[in-house]
């Protein structure tokens, strides 16, 4: 598929797809949401790269939220078939891929780009960055997982907060909320962010990939995340990369996982 909202570019076993509107703040429009769920499915098929980091292009904005101008006329039916669809395609999509994504927040990130940001297994922020979830303000709620992810991360007061005032909070702020795990300047934003991705492609990817799945299981209400764990463990000992992992340990060696 050839993108054109989306870039991507790789550093070794990292790939960084940039969401590439600027001119929109890099908006979440119907065709940036299919490129982003092909662009993931495609890098996460490709074994040569063990995380993804995701941005938004330009200085200013992560994503300012869900493209208002295509739904401004929808009709209900059309407005939950755009919520399940979207969080069918990117947001639960991202959030269960078995390549880590870390979310270089570098600017605006509301709305859709915020419950984006969320999606990802795990976010690191600019100074610049401003971060809410203001559908309220338009007459909405959030849709692509918001109201479901935000508490999770920040607890349910300051979420109801965030949520029902729809207002921004600045890098600091989402630091204290937990909501982002760090703040830099904007330009070490990527080094940073490079800087973790190195240290995740040191470890075996089918472990992460284990893990990933038994940590998102301890938030869905119909799955037994304990017993996720459990049977994850037990299938880690068939793997090769349990084999190495262990090997390289008793020959004090690093390890060189085959990620099989
Ligand atoms: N959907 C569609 N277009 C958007 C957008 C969005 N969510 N966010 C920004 N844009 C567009 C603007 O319409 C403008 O386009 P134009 O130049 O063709 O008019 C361009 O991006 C630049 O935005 P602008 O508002 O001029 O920048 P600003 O610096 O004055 O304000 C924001 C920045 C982020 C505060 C403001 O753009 C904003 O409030 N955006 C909407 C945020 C939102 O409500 N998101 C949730 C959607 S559910």
């Amino acid at each position: 598929m050839k993108f054109e909202n989306v870039l991507i570019t790789t550093d070794r076993e990292v790939a960084i797809i940039t969401i590439n509107r600027p001119t929109k703040l890099n908006a979440l429009n119907k065709a940036t949401i299919e490129e982003l769920h092909h662009a993931f499915k495609d890098l996460e098929k490709d074994k040569n790269v063990k995380v993804i980091i995701l941005t938004g292009s330009g200085e200013k904005a992560f994503v300012a939220g869900a493209d208002i101008s295509e739904f401004a006329h929808f009709s209900e039916k059309e407005g939950g078939k755009l919520a399940s669809k979207g969080q069918k395609k990117l947001f639960d999509f991202v959030e269960n891929l078995s390549t880590p994504v870390i979310a270089a927040v570098n600017g605006f990130a509301l709305g859709g780009g915020l419950e984006l940001a969320m999606a990802c297994h795990f976010r690191v922020a600019s100074h610049n960055a401003r971060m809410g979830l203001p559908e309220v303000s338009l007459g909405v709620i959030p849709g692509y997982g918001g109201t479901q992810r935000l508490p999770q991360l920040i607890g349910r007061g300051r979420a109801m907060e965030m949520i029902l005032t729809g207002g921004m909070i600045d890098a600091a702020k989402a630091l204290g909320f937990g909501l982002v795990n760090y703040v830099v300047e904007q330009e070490h934003l990527m080094d940073l962010c490079m800087k973790f991705a190195g240290k995740i492609s040191n470890n075996s990817p089918v472990a992460i990939s284990y893990a990933i799945k038994a940590i998102n299981a301890g938030f869905n209400n119909s799955i037994n995340g304990y017993k996720v764990e459990i049977e994850a463990f037990g299938s880690c000992f068939g793997t090769s990369d349990f084999k190495e992992g262990t090997t390289a340990f008793r020959e004090k060696r690093k390890a060189n996982f085959p990620g099989a």
